[in-house]
């Protein structure tokens, strides 16, 4: 059963960004910090009455952003790292998010940034591992469907890996889900949550539509509109962005709202379920031993992976377009660090 207060927060997409129920506290490490999406992340966590302190790193411009972020009259200690400072920026760390590496440009899938992202990842990963092997790590750096299993694997080499402290943040999926549903019924996005399955890019991103009462009246092109939509939400921001980049003030709000959800339950918040990409048995009898379903977060990190439930014809259809690209994605992902 969900406690009152945490079905409440989880059901409302609108409902504040952050939420606390209990005094723990945490100090939290990003790691990309002066990026598009690790400045107002790292602005959105000052925020956060659940961080006590926050360390802020980056190869360039993170003692800039943390002086800046600093002044928030919030109570969180800020600072900032710079290049040469990883593991001092890694002390005591309990939770890191990492936003580093490159974002996409128009034409361009998630995938094609693997080369770059891929060895950024697995070098941060290797640091966190050898200087906070405890800490729970979000993964926002693309491509997430093989940025994950090159974090798990890089920690299991290391002797550190706990498959309960590894995610790859997908809410980006959830947020986008829950407010284009809300704009094709004519409501609130409050009124709209929408799980999300399957991986983070394109065609592996399975929206349940069918599982919410104003989704599964949405019928026909309407239907193969939205889940487009939700599939392909981050194409409309690299397009508009012209070359800029991809999402990142989307991407900075859902990365802080899934950083606290899991902090919420870091603190022993009974109920706290929100779809994230981890190591998961659901398909792993077909080799895809990653996959993102509604989580319940604990204190030690994953508590218990939910299964996906009843779908309709057409999300089948869906699942089964996603299942053999995300085996692709996350083979690829295993590889780079065996
Ligand atoms: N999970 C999602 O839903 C989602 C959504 C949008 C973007 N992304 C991904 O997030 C990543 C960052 O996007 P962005 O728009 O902030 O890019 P950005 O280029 O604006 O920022 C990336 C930052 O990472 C830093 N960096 C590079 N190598 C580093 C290293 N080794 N250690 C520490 N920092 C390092 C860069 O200096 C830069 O400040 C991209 O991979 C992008 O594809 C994920």
């Amino acid at each position: 059963m969900l406690s009152r207060a945490a079905a409440r927060t989880l059901a409302t997409p609108s409902a504040r960004l952050f939420s606390s129920s209990s005094a723990r506290q945490t100090k939290v490490a990003v790691l990309g910090a002066g990026g598009g999406i690790g400045q107002p992340l790292s602005l959105l966590l000052k925020s956060d009455p659940l961080v006590t302190s926050l360390s802020l790193y980056d190869i360039r411009g993170a003692p800039g952003v943390a002086a800046d972020v600093s002044h928030v009259d919030t109570a969180s200690e800020v600072t900032g790292y710079a290049a040469d400072q990883l593991n001092q920026a890694l002390e005591g760390v309990e939770v890191v998010v990492i936003p580093a590496g490159v974002p996409r440009k128009p034409g361009m899938t998630r995938d094609d940034l693997f080369n770059t992202n891929a060895s950024i990842v697995r070098d941060l990963a290797s640091a966190v591992g050898a200087t906070a092997p405890n800490a729970h790590i979000l993964v926002i750096s693309n491509p997430v469907n093989s940025t994950v299993p090159i974090v798990a694997k890089t920690l299991e080499k290391a002797g550190v890996y706990d498959p309960k402290r590894v995610f790859g943040v997908t809410t980006l999926d959830v947020v986008r889900a829950a407010r284009f549903l809300a704009g094709v019924a004519g409501v609130k996005p409050s009124d709209t949550p929408v799980t999300v399955v399957g991986g983070h890019s394109g065609p592996t991103i399975v929206p349940l539509l069918s599982q919410t009462n104003l989704g599964k009246d949405v019928k026909g092109e309407v239907y193969d509109q939205l889940v487009h939509r939700i599939q392909f939400g981050g194409d409309e921001v690299v397009k508009a962005k012209d070359g800029a980049g991809s999402a990142t003030l989307s991407m900075a709000y859902a990365g802080a709202k899934f950083t606290n959800a899991l902090l919420r339950g870091l603190n022993g918040e009974k109920g706290v379920v929100t779809p994230t990409f981890v190591k998961s048995p659901l398909f792993e009898d077909q080799g895809i031993d990653f996959f993102s379903s509604n989580v319940e977060l604990g204190p030690n990190g994953v508590e218990k992976i939910h299964p996906i439930g009843p779908l309709s014809a057409e999300e089948e259809k869906l699942l089964e377009a996603c299942l053999p690209e995300l085996k692709k994605n996350i083979e690829k992902g295993k590889a780079f660090v065996a």
